[in-house]
């Protein structure tokens, strides 16, 4: 029996990171977060520590950085790996393609190797949907053909899954679980943590949440998909949903003896841009102002998953409603802004 029960959580200050470590700590394991800062706060540390009773060893470097990896796992005694670090935004990534495909392929590449070095044998690497591309193919299973994805930032999780199941297969020993997780919504029901991005929003939920807050204008991107509404159809899951999700996946691990494996971390339930609008006037009380545009670049048209694979072999249900994901954004906005990060 392994003596090292450490989880490195790459990431680990980040949106879903952070409150995967929560969930971590809150089961009992010992959490080791490494985190460049990019695109999260320190302060992040004190809000975990205030939900959780304890603060998690940080190391702040950067995955692209193999030495200060090395140092990590050199001074840490660790048992698996939760990998999340990564450039996340569709749109950017068909902006700035190459930024996408260093980052997240080389600091992928950086984990393996580290990991190959120090026997490190779990690791659960965050993939997306968009591996799925623009698929008409809806719900979504783990058997949808996984091709061309609609960006750039699609592309690198579809390399990334491809990258570690031919390490998996060179290895007797590394086990890898993939999830591929929808549209990450929501905030921590302690109201402590939250989708913090870095600068101006760039998903759905905190746009709208600041744009109510703010009585600004709401740009709609694209009313003429071929949807009931016109509006594109997204899988939103509470980003709780998603934490408990990535624990059942490590003790799934634990207990399986396949060696990789993906699963799509979703409700099963699509919602379209104007219904989620509604979603938000009915619980802020507020009209939003909304204005329609041309389609934005990257998008797909619908998406949403069947999750039973993950239901049936992590055990694991989502349990958060439409109207918790949209009520915890407007507090945990409300909070956020009151706040320097
Ligand atoms: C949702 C919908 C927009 C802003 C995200 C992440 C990606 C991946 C999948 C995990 C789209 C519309 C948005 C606005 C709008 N998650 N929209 N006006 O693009 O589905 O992808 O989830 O890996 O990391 O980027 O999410 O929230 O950007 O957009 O009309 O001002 O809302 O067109 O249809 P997306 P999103």
């Amino acid at each position: 029996m392994s003596t090292k029960k450490k989880v490195v959580v790459t990431g680990g200050l980040g949106y879903i990171g952070s409150h995967t470590v929560v969930e971590l700590m809150q089961q009992g394991l010992e959490v080791v977060i490494i985190d460049n800062l990019c695109n999260s706060s320190v302060h992040i540390l004190s809000q975990i520590e205030e939900i959780v009773g304890e603060k998690p060893v940080f190391y702040q470097i950067d995955l692209v950085d193999i030495s200060a990896v090395r140092e990590v796992f050199e001074k840490e005694d660790v048992d698996s790996v939760i990998h999340f670090a990564a450039h996340l935004l569709v749109n950017e990534s068909v902006v700035d393609p190459l930024k996408y495909y260093r980052n997240n392929l080389v600091s992928l590449i950086n984990l393996l190797e580290v990991m190959n070095e120090f026997s490190v044998e779990k690791l659960l690497f965050s993939s997306s949907c968009t591996v799925y591309g623009d698929t008409k193919q809806v719900p979504v299973t783990e058997e949808t053909p996984v091709f061309k994805a609609s960006s750039p930032y699609g592309t690198t999780k579809i390399m990334g899954e491809q990258i570690i199941e031919d390490v998996v297969n060179s290895s007797s020993t590394l086990k890898s679980v993939l999830l591929r997780y929808f549209n990450p919504v929501g905030a921590h029901s302690s109201g402590k943590i939250g989708e913090l991005s870095i600068g101006k929003p760039s998903h759905l939920f905190p746009i709208i949440s600041q744009a109510i807050e703010s009585e600004s204008v709401f740009k709609v991107f694209g009313k003429d998909y071929q949807t009931p509404d016109g509006t594109p159809v997204r899988d939103y899951i509470h980003v709780q949903d998603l934490a408990s999700a990535h624990v059942a996946a490590l003790q799934h691990m634990e207990k399986s003896s396949c060696s990789i494996d993906a699963f799509n971390i979703g409700t099963g339930n699509g919602f379209s841009v104007l219904e989620i609008i509604r979603e938000f006037e009915n619980i802020s009380k507020k009209k939003l102002h909304v204005t329609f545009e041309e389609r934005r670049e990257g998008d797909v048209e619908k998406i949403w998953a069947d999750s039973n694979k993950a239901k049936e072999k992590l055990n694991w249900t989502p349990r958060f409603s439409l109207e918790e994901m949209v009520r915890s954004c407007l507090v945990w906005e409300n909070y956020r802004s009151s706040k320097e990060w």
